[in-house]
């Protein structure tokens, strides 16, 4: 006997919304987003409005607000990436990395007005549109074919303005390859032309935890200063909803507390200081990040991302095997293939540019899903090979 098949919804009734969504979750593996983790022991907070307005560490007047809960969220991921609890600062974000790269660029243009915005062609389109906000002067710099900064094109292009500070936007795991711009190697061309007034931001949306949790150069990111060989970043953000699977959109940027002072305001009405984007911020988005961090733990995080690369790598190993080309970095979840068929791309979700598209194999993604998707693949390329024959 059949299963009963499930009646959809009517169209525009709230379970329809539900059904919908559910089925876009179950094909999610186009666009950076985990969905392996339980937030259902929130669901009583959601008949409250929580708002953390301000700056996290100011409490002000307003109560509804979990900037308790937020500091300890900001300090455990300040740690994360070498900063001290004394020396770091940073706030959970209304929207996602797009604000933490804008918030970590204002930085630098509060730190050196005039300053010259350096990013590379892979990085997100939020850097651009960040620097037409600031209406900062922009070079864009070439990348080698894995998507990663060519650090020869960032000497040329600093080496025409180099009477002026450099805001370097790096990125750590491009939009369409994951590739890892180097900070060692970006500080060693600002030194070599003398350029001592220097902002870096690192924008690690999807892969800046990842990357810190192994202990690789983002462990280190928000460490002292150093001398030659100095890897350090003066701001990094990522955004929740792409690793950490929180049911809402949110990210967390975090800076030095020195860089913060500069664009430090005190409100009145607040009884609280302003120091963020975004004046109104989601309490729930802190309470979700400090959920996963309760109830997964940093062991757990670590391991869940290996998790993660194991199902990316059995993807390139599935579409290599089925004749499709497909590569990965090594430390990414994100694989990338040849652009399939244009109604294949769209019944996944999948991204594409340039010819090329990429699956993100982000915690939630199953090999089983994988596989459905390369059978999938290779019926839709077979039939169209036969009717093109
Ligand atoms: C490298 C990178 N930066 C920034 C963003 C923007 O993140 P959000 O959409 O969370 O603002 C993305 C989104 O995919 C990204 O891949």
């Amino acid at each position: 006997m059949k299963p009963p098949q499930r009646q959809p919804a009517p169209p525009g009734t709230l379970t329809a919304i539900t059904q919908r969504l559910t089925g876009v979750r179950r094909r999610s593996i186009g666009f950076p987003g985990a969905t392996d983790l339980d937030f259902d022991d929130l669901l009583p907070l959601h008949r409250e409005l929580i708002n953390n307005v301000g700056d996290p560490h100011s409490e002000g007047r307003w109560r509804g607000q979990t900037k308790d809960v937020e500091r300890d969220v900001v300090a455990t991921f300040a740690a994360l990436f070498g900063g001290s609890a004394r020396r770091s600062w940073g706030y959970v974000t209304a929207g996602g990395s797009t604000e933490g790269v804008l918030h970590g660029m204002w930085l630098g243009t509060e730190r050196f007005p005039g300053a010259r915005v350096y990013f590379s062609a892979a990085a997100h389109y939020c850097v651009a549109k960040a620097a037409r906000f600031l209406r900062t002067d922009t070079s864009r710099v070439a990348v080698d074919d894995g998507g990663e900064m060519l650090y020869d094109d960032l000497a040329a292009a600093v080496h025409a303005h180099r009477d002026r500070p450099a805001l370097v936007v790096a990125t750590a795991g491009t939009t369409m390859t994951e590739a890892v711009d180097d900070i060692a190697s970006i500080h060693e061309v600002l030194d070599e032309l003398g350029v001592t007034e220097r902002h870096i931001v690192v924008d690690g949306a999807l892969a800046g935890p990842a990357l810190a949790l192994d202990g690789t150069a983002a462990a280190r990111l928000l460490g002292e200063h150093g001398g030659r060989g100095r890897a350090d970043a003066d701001a990094v953000c990522f955004s929740s909803h792409k690793s950490f699977a929180t049911p809402h959109v949110s990210g967390v940027a975090l800076t030095r507390r020195d860089h913060v002072q500069d664009l430090t305001r005190t409100v009145d009405y607040l009884a609280g200081t302003d120091t963020t984007i975004s004046g109104s911020r989601s309490g729930h988005a802190a309470v979700e990040l400090w959920h996963v961090l309760d109830t997964v733990g940093t062991d757990g995080l670590r391991l869940r991302s290996r998790r993660a690369r194991d199902v990316a790598e059995h993807t390139v190993a599935r579409l290599t095997a089925a004749g499709w080309p497909a590569w990965r970095h090594p430390h990414a979840w994100t694989v990338v293939l040849r652009e399939p068929p244009a109604a294949l791309a769209t019944r996944w979700s999948l991204a594409t540019s340039a010819g090329w598209s990429h699956i993100v194999c982000a915690p939630g993604v199953t090999t089983t899903l994988i596989d459905t998707f390369v059978t999938e693949l290779v019926s839709t390329t077979r039939h169209e090979d036969a009717h093109s024959a």
